[in-house]
């Protein structure tokens, strides 16, 4: 590779950490892209690649969810990966947790205790308490964009943000904004990209086991700082505050007795 769209040092990241995995082998690598989803979702109408990851050394239009935009600092993890059936569960609403799950339990082994705000936020805890973000830093999102083509699955894009280097300058923006150099921890982007891989192998290589959802939406459940709460809803034009209750078999959320298939969900104040 000699064009100078692409980044050698974090190719080599990529190569290393895909050595010996089963389902993401292929990958490539940018200095810089406006989004690796946009960039994922290019690939995947030329490319029949499975597992296939994109990544990059920036990112200068990183999208998130409900049209927001997604900051990255020099050092932070961002990548999108495409998946295709068979790789996708059968009920396409649990293909957010799978990550979720797997950077959960990949940094774990980091000495990370990553906790979920339902369906895409990555937390670590913080001192501080906020209003609606109780004492919880965002560091990481999931993007999951699916393809379909004649009305058929083709192919899902998975993407993923990670904070690694620190985001106090954006706080003043953010308040709710983390990263994971809040951590006593000597952590890096190979070092994150490489656990997070193999985990995401790992949960991939068991999407078709009968007990994949069940267990898949049990760890969740463990990780998962919504559920037992108040939370604010937002979805299809309502607002509402109630009861997380539980999460159904789908992988939806449930707040007082409705199923909440999208929207935002934040905590809500316990008292008035
Ligand atoms: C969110 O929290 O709203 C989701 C954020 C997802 C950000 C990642 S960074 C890599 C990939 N490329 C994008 O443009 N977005 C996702």
């Amino acid at each position: 590779m000699t064009d100078s769209k692409f980044s050698p040092i974090l190719q080599a990241e990529l190569d290393e950490a895909m050595a010996g995995l089963k389902n993401f082998r292929h990958g490539v690598a940018y200095k810089s892209v406006g989004s690796t989803n946009d960039e994922a979702l290019r690939l995947e109408k030329t490319s029949q690649e499975q597992g296939y990851v994109v990544t990059t050394e920036h990112q200068t239009k990183g999208r998130g969810r409900l049209a927001r935009s997604w900051l990255m600092s020099d050092g932070d993890l961002v990548m999108s990966i495409i998946v295709r059936p068979p790789l996708i569960p059968a009920k396409i609403s649990l293909l957010s947790l799978i990550p979720a799950v797997a950077i959960a339990e990949g940094l774990s082994s980091l000495g990370v205790n990553i906790r979920c705000k339902w369906p895409n936020d990555l937390l670590i805890e913080d001192a501080v308490s906020l209003d609606y973000f109780l004492n919880f830093r965002k560091v990481g999102g999931i993007l999951v964009e699916n393809v379909f083509v004649d009305a058929k699955l083709s192919a899902s894009i998975i993407g993923i943000g990670l904070n690694i280097v620190s985001h106090e300058s954006d706080r003043e923006a953010v308040p709710h904004i983390g990263s994971l150099a809040q951590l006593p921890l000597a952590l890096n982007r190979k070092r994150c990209l490489s656990e997070i891989l193999r985990s995401l192998d790992a949960l991939f290589s068991s999407v078709t086991k009968p007990d994949f959802a069940k267990d898949l939406i049990a760890a969740y459940a463990t990780r998962c700082e919504t559920l037992g709460r108040k939370v604010a809803v937002e979805t299809d034009g309502a607002h509402f505050v109630g009861h997380a209750e539980r999460l159904n078999e789908d992988g939806y959320l449930v707040v007082d007795g409705q199923t909440i298939r999208a929207g935002d969900v934040v905590f809500a104040r316990t008292s008035p």
